[in-house]
């Protein structure tokens, strides 16, 4: 990312800053994010969206990939809306001041108690699920004498076997209203006869770190010929669709993601296409990038305890945090970049598998990466960390969480405490 250098002394620096020195102030483990970088990818966001939508489309932070109050006022100072999908999400953001007419509250399974939460907190769209979740909204907004505005959430359905890096096939996945079977069609009818929803338009999201452009491509016309139907059906014209997020970023050399500027200009000429083909206006356009705004802008710092070299094995280095603080390996083996931050400009000439310091074996950060050879005190930093790390952390061992610390040009603030001992027993009875 190029949010990351080397100090003359050796030491990789971020957003201006020594992480020796960060390591040194504010302990280890720590999540470093540079607010710089995730200002600029907000910008390059909202430029590439205003020209090839012509100002009339809007880029939403998929804040589940990073939450905390300061996020939401850095986002939303850069105009930007959110996609929240808690409770939580939704408290965090309304607590940091977040507009809730830029707020679109997404979920699978929502709580009443949530869909009152986010009624009362007037969000911009409720994004519906499904059939159940609609019904149960229509009925609470009637009972506050509202008229709530809706999304509904379509699978695209795009075929997994030409694309297998798409998780979600057909029929199974446990997300949105089926196309297939008339279930999504259903869903508008329903909608389009209710009293207390309006059906604001449409939302598909394929899933996540995708490197190609074509199945977003696909997507896009799926979703456009979707709202070509329900317009010959029904008559209603669907003005908004919400086209997910999803944008895959360099975790290692290996990755090889599109630029999203050629994913914007080509997605955007379908739907253009696509809608001039039939006779429908444009929609207005959203995305909702989460990791690639804030994971090229963060990384984490460990302080490497003892190393094990198991001869004709393995070499284990073992660090101060782990899957607690980053699930992402021992859940789906994620590759990281690794180095040692005192040493960053040695070569990297040393095996090592990054083990933490939780009580079971799949606690690893990475097997067999090549770092700058470290000894006990070094500081590791694992790069490109700033999305599903804090937000997917745990207390796995009573173990506290880090803290979050932002650096810009050269100077470094806390936006979320370390957490203490005190912090974990405070719920206990
Ligand atoms: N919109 C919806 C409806 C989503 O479900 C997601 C991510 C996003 C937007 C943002 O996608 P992104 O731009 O961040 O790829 N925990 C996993 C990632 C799960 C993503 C879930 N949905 C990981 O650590 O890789």
């Amino acid at each position: 990312s190029d949010c990351l250098g080397v100090s003359p002394e050796g030491h990789l620096t971020i957003g201006g800053c020594d992480t020796v020195a960060l390591a040194a102030k504010y302990g280890t483990p720590a999540y470093v994010m540079d607010e710089g970088n995730i200002r600029q990818n907000c910008r390059q966001f909202k430029a590439s969206i205003d020209e090839y939508y012509d100002g009339n489309g809007l880029v939403l932070y998929a804040s589940k990939a990073f939450s905390c109050k300061e996020i939401y006022r850095v986002v939303a100072s850069e105009g930007l809306g959110a996609d929240v999908v808690s409770g939580g999400e939704l408290y965090t953001a309304l607590k940091a001041g977040f507009p809730a007419d830029r707020i679109y509250f997404h979920g699978n399974n929502k709580t009443r108690e949530e869909l009152i939460m986010a009624l009362d907190a007037g969000v911009h769209r409720i994004v519906v699920d499904n059939l159940t979740e609609l019904a149960v909204l229509d009925k609470l907004a009637k009972e506050k004498g509202k008229v709530v505005d809706i999304l509904f959430r379509i699978k695209p359905g795009i075929d997994a076997h030409t694309h297998a890096f798409i998780r979600t096939g057909q029929i199974d996945s446990k997300f949105g209203l089926a196309l297939e079977n008339g279930e999504a069609m259903e869903a508008v009818r329903e909608a389009l006869s209710f009293q207390n929803v309006n059906l604001a338009g449409l939302h598909c999201h394929i899933g996540s770190q995708i490197h190609e452009i074509e199945p977003f491509e696909l997507a896009a016309e799926v979703m456009l010929t979707f709202i070509k139907k329900i317009f010959d059906e029904t008559g209603f014209l669907v003005k908004e669709l919400n086209l997910g997020g999803g944008f895959g970023i360099k975790y290692t050399d290996e990755d090889r993601p599109q630029k999203y500027t050629a994913y914007m200009q080509r997605v955007s000429t379908v739907v253009k296409k696509k809608a001039a083909q039939f006779g429908l206006p444009v929609p207005f356009v959203l995305i909702e990038p989460g990791r690639s705004i804030v994971a090229p802008a963060g990384i984490t710092l460990y302080t490497v305890g003892a190393v094990k070299e198991i001869a004709g094995v393995r070499n284990y280095v073992s660090i101060d945090g782990g899957m607690v603080d980053n699930p992402r390996y021992a859940l789906y083996k994620s590759s990281y970049e690794v180095l040692v931050a005192n040493r960053a400009a040695d070569p990297k000439d040393y095996m090592a598998t990054i083990a933490g310091r939780c009580c079971e074996s799949g606690d690893l950060i990475q097997e067999n990466a090549r770092i700058q050879k470290p000894a006990p005190g070094d500081i590791v930093a694992v790069l490109a960390t700033g999305a599903y790390n804090y937000s997917m952390a745990s207390n796995y061992n009573r173990i506290p969480r880090p803290p979050v610390v932002f650096v810009k040009d050269g100077e470094s603030r806390v936006v979320v405490k370390r957490e203490s001992f005190e912090d974990l027993v405070q719920n206990d009875l």
